[in-house]
């Protein structure tokens, strides 16, 4: 008996001090849970939407707008060795709050932040959308920052329209080769356009192309073998809507429409979310991730991430509802023959 009530009291114990340590410091995740609640290794709900993540050094470092309730605080960032388990790393690209004249004063909206290593200047260069402090939605410009780091701090460089268009909803791609691309929603979001950038990715060159006129935004791009696939949103504010799937040769097109990839309940809503990212595996060939936000425009912050395997075979794309999933299981799904 006396050997029971000791049992008892360990375990009490170990279960007590087991609660308190994740309390503490965070859950440990060994799977995703699409659109759940994800918290950093402190316990802190992750606050990085309409992200981008890049893989350095050994880490991943996920980009993403800081929000409050609905206002815009600039980029955070969060890094992670497995993709599950992120640390918060602080604000990589803080508002202006010196300079109420200054592109990015605070009260302006900073969206959908892209980093890229510059393998010839060794730096960090960000790229987001930026829209003008008390102008809504009007200026649509893309903003760029910089850092010797890539959790920053980012030192903000400029801002203007791409060769004189409007650019909101936007993402970078850095191909093979170090040449890097913005592709970037124009004209009132009716195009989508693509321009190359400058060696040290600070500017637009003059190589900017429309991609397509179809009214759409949230770009998510990736290479595959020698193709390039673009998943897009529709054009309807926070409301989730159908996403779709183009395919190219070449970034600067002609871009063939493949479909809606997305499989499973309320698929045709892309689960409630709207495309921000898709992110190479590391240390697995051709495996992608499908990176999504669930708005909650009511309270932004609070919007949840969906992230989903992406797989591809002949062309097609699909990216398939799963209420948990982790990277071992990536191992049977299908793959083209040679890869
Ligand atoms: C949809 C965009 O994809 C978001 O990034 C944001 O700009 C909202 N529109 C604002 O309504």
């Amino acid at each position: 008996m006396k050997n029971l009530f000791v049992c008892l009291f360990f375990l009490v114990g170990i279960t007590g001090s087991c609660l308190a340590q994740n309390t503490k410091r965070g859950t440990s995740y060994d799977r995703f849970s699409p659109a759940a609640v994800w918290t950093d290794t402190k316990g802190e709900v992750i606050n990085a939407h309409g992200g981008g993540v890049i893989f350095d050094n050994k880490k991943y470092y996920w980009f993403g707008e800081k929000r409050g309730r609905g206002a815009s605080e600039g980029v955070n960032v969060y890094s992670s060795s497995d993709l599950y388990n992120w640390t918060f790393e602080g604000l990589a690209l803080a508002p202006d709050d010196a300079d109420p004249e200054s592109d990015i004063a605070r009260g302006c909206i900073m969206e959908r932040p892209k980093v890229l290593y510059n393998e010839k200047t060794k730096k960090y260069v960000m790229w987001f959308h930026l829209e003008l402090k008390g102008q809504g939605y009007k200026a649509a410009r893309a903003g760029v920052a910089i850092s010797d780091n890539a959790t920053g701090p980012y030192k903000f460089v400029s801002s203007f329209r791409p060769n004189g268009n409007m650019s909101r909803d936007m993402t970078l791609f850095k191909d093979d080769n170090g040449d890097a691309y913005h592709i970037y929603s124009s004209r009132e979001n009716y195009d989508l356009r693509v321009s190359k950038l400058s060696d040290d990715y600070l500017t637009p060159t003059a190589q900017d192309t429309l991609l397509f006129s179809k009214h759409r935004e949230a770009p998510a791009i990736f290479r595959y073998k020698d193709k390039y696939y673009l998943v897009t949103s529709g054009c309807t504010g926070w409301a989730p809507n159908k996403a779709s799937v183009h395919v190219s040769k070449s970034l600067f097109g002609p871009w063939q429409y493949i479909g809606d990839p997305m499989i499973g309940p309320q698929s045709e809503l892309t689960f409630g979310g709207q495309s921000t990212y898709v992110l190479p595996i590391q240390g697995k060939k051709d495996q992608f991730i499908f990176m999504a936000d669930k708005w909650n425009p009511k309270d932004l912050k609070d919007s949840r991430y969906i992230w989903l395997p992406v797989s591809i075979k002949d062309d097609a794309v699909q990216i398939k509802w799963q209420d948990q999933w982790d990277l071992k299981s990536l191992n049977n799904k299908r793959r083209s023959p040679g890869s």
